[in-house]
């Protein structure tokens, strides 16, 4: 198994979740749908180990991320977690390339032309980000996190800016790495076509999570 949470709660102003439980196995995809402020991307980072639940454990590939030591989870942030934002965080006064580059440096893995060109931002890579239309720089910032070949992928709404052509065209590619690679994505969306293409869909609404649909 890939990520197990158990009796995961959290609340900000209101309690938002209690007691939720998930998991995802390798080669899985889940996604999860929920109106505005029901707490998908709060969940989403708890999951990826951004936010510490006020209760509950999250455990990536058997581990118990409260019990690790700093330096283990930095180990597994940079090499085995991907999380694409909501908002995405390019380093805006580099090229693309550049962006790319830190993922390759941290990760010791390539930068893979192929996907740029999958992606249809190879052409502009070297382009500063500030010089990128909104859907390059979701496309790029994409791009960056699947350069590191991460186990996990978090992603947020990473297609909210996209075409419905482009949109499509990334998803498949993603969905294609995780089958490919063993790995797994917990995908957070609005596109409810989109989340019927993962493998399980949850539902988070007013502090339930409830799985609607299984493949
Ligand atoms: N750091 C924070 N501090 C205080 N409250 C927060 C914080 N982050 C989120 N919240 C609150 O928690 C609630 C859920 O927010 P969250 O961003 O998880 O919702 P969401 O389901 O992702 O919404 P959307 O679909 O609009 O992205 C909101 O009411 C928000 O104001
Ligand atoms: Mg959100």
């Amino acid at each position: 198994m890939l990520l197990e949470a158990k009796e995961i709660s959290h609340s900000f102003n209101y309690p938002l979740f209690d007691s939720l439980n998930f998991y995802l196995n390798e080669s899985e995809s889940v996604a999860i749908i929920g109106v505005s402020g029901s707490g998908k991307s709060t969940l989403l980072n708890i999951l990826a180990g951004v936010i510490e639940p006020n209760h509950g454990t999250v455990s990536h590939f058997g581990r118990d991320f409260k019990s690790l030591k700093e330096s283990e989870r930095e180990e597994i942030r940079r090499k085995d977690l991907g999380i694409i934002f909501q908002s995405h965080y390019l380093f805006r006064g580099f090229t693309g390339r550049e962006n790319l580059e830190v993922a390759s440096i941290l990760s010791g893995e390539p930068i893979d032309m192929e996907m740029l060109k999958s992606f249809n931002i190879d052409s502009v890579i070297e382009q500063k980000v500030t010089q990128l239309s909104g859907g390059q720089q979701q496309r790029l910032s994409i791009a960056r996190v699947l350069t590191k070949k991460p186990k996990i992928i978090f992603a947020d709404e990473p297609t909210g800016n996209l075409d419905q052509e482009s949109a499509s065209h990334v998803m498949e590619n993603l969905f294609n790495y995780v089958k490919s690679k063993k790995a797994g994505v917990v995908l957070v969306t609005h596109d409810e076509k989109l989340a019927g293409k993962c493998d399980r869909v949850f539902r988070l609404e007013n502090g339930l999570f409830t799985l609607v649909e299984a493949k």
